[in-house]
């Protein structure tokens, strides 16, 4: 089975091919960052009218890079959800025309469950049952994974995703949009000593997740210590400590919980060099092994949804003949 996999749920086209005898044939990404940049996060509509002139030459690509021909393709899989619903339409209707044109069978996807599964493609995947930590720019989610669809989600965020809040705090240092990448470049440059800000949610029991009174607590020390170069970088670098604990606290609950063995830490946030470094420790601390995506599948990207679609795919399922999307769907 060779399958294209279509992600557009919001500011990246991906297409990839995945087959079951060769793993990954072919992987393309156009970024709209440079489109949204100048309004300072994701416009919809301009996204949505982004991915719909790069979707068809980012496939074509995909069998050229692959040596394929369209009729190769024995299945298509797309991001059904979680998105934003213009965006996620281009793909839907895109996958769903070619599928048809070629009758092969195409499946929507859960874009939490895709980013799950990214460390599949990886030399040396996790085996099942594992924990994975999901943090995007949309989702902070911990969730036991007994095996594919089967998902038990222990805790998640009560307000700002972990992505969100490096967005947004990026933004009150006054870096460019996407902030998460520019912070953590930011934060190396940082006194870890100068700024201690809050762990939220870690003196209770429990898995979930805050990141809000974090936010604001950068807020009010910015208005109290003022923007010179050192000060932004001492903030970053207090901000971007105080997530990684909260999660490093939070992982090291789960794993001792659930007795997991294999740890997954996938979606953007899991690109963050310091977290990857902290998790690493805390795993293996715990005695677990721990999973990541390359960098450049922890965040969006067709591969995750070619992988994720050749699994379901090749078990049977498949859409039936209607064209929904699920801009907000549950795991
Ligand atoms: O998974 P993703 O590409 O898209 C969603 O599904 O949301 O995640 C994007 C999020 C953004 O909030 C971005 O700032 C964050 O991941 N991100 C990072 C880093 N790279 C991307 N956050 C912190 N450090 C990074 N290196
Ligand atoms: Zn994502």
């Amino acid at each position: 089975m060779t399958v294209l996999g279509i992600e557009t749920s919001c500011d990246e086209t991906g297409l990839a091919l995945y087959s079951a005898a060769d793993g990954l044939l072919a992987h393309q990404l156009h970024s709209q960052v440079d489109t949204h940049a100048l309004y300072g996060g994701v416009v919809p509509e301009l996204a949505s009218r982004d991915h719909i002139q790069r979707v068809l030459p980012l496939a074509q690509a995909c069998l050229e890079e692959a040596g394929l021909q369209r009729g190769d393709l024995t299945g298509i899989a797309y991001t059904r959800g979680p998105g934003l619903a213009g965006a996620l339409l281009v793909g839907a209707s895109v996958a769903r025309s070619l599928a048809w044109a070629m009758n092969c069978p195409v499946l929507g996807i859960h874009h939490m469950e895709a980013h799950l599964l990214a460390p599949m493609l990886e030399p040396d995947p996790p085996a099942f049952p594992f924990l994975a930590l999901l943090v995007s720019g949309g989702h902070t989610m911990l969730v036991q994974v007994a095996a594919i669809g089967r998902y038990e989600v222990l805790g998640e965020s009560v307000d700002d995703a972990a992505g969100e809040a490096f967005d947004k705090t990026a933004k009150l240092l006054g870096l460019p949009y996407p902030g998460g990448p520019q912070l953590e470049a930011l934060a190396r440059q940082g006194d870890p000593q100068r700024f201690r800000f809050p762990r939220p949610m870690t003196d209770r029991p429990g898995l979930d997740f805050s990141f809000s009174g974090l936010k604001t607590a950068v807020v009010n020390t910015v208005r109290e210590a003022g923007t010179d170069a050192q000060t932004q970088a001492d903030v970053a670098r207090g901000f971007q400590d105080a997530v990684v604990e909260t999660m490093a606290i939070k992982i090291r609950r789960a794993l001792k919980h659930t007795g997991a063995r294999h740890l997954v830490v996938a979606g953007g946030v899991g690109a963050n060099q310091a977290l990857r470094d902290r998790l690493r420790d805390v795993a293996e601390a715990e005695g677990a092994q721990v999973a990541y995506p390359r960098l450049a599948f922890c965040t969006d990207n067709g591969a995750m949804i070619a992988y994720a679609g050749h699994c379901r795919l090749a078990a049977g399922e498949q859409d039936r003949d209607d064209v929904d999307v699920r801009p907000r769907w549950p795991m």
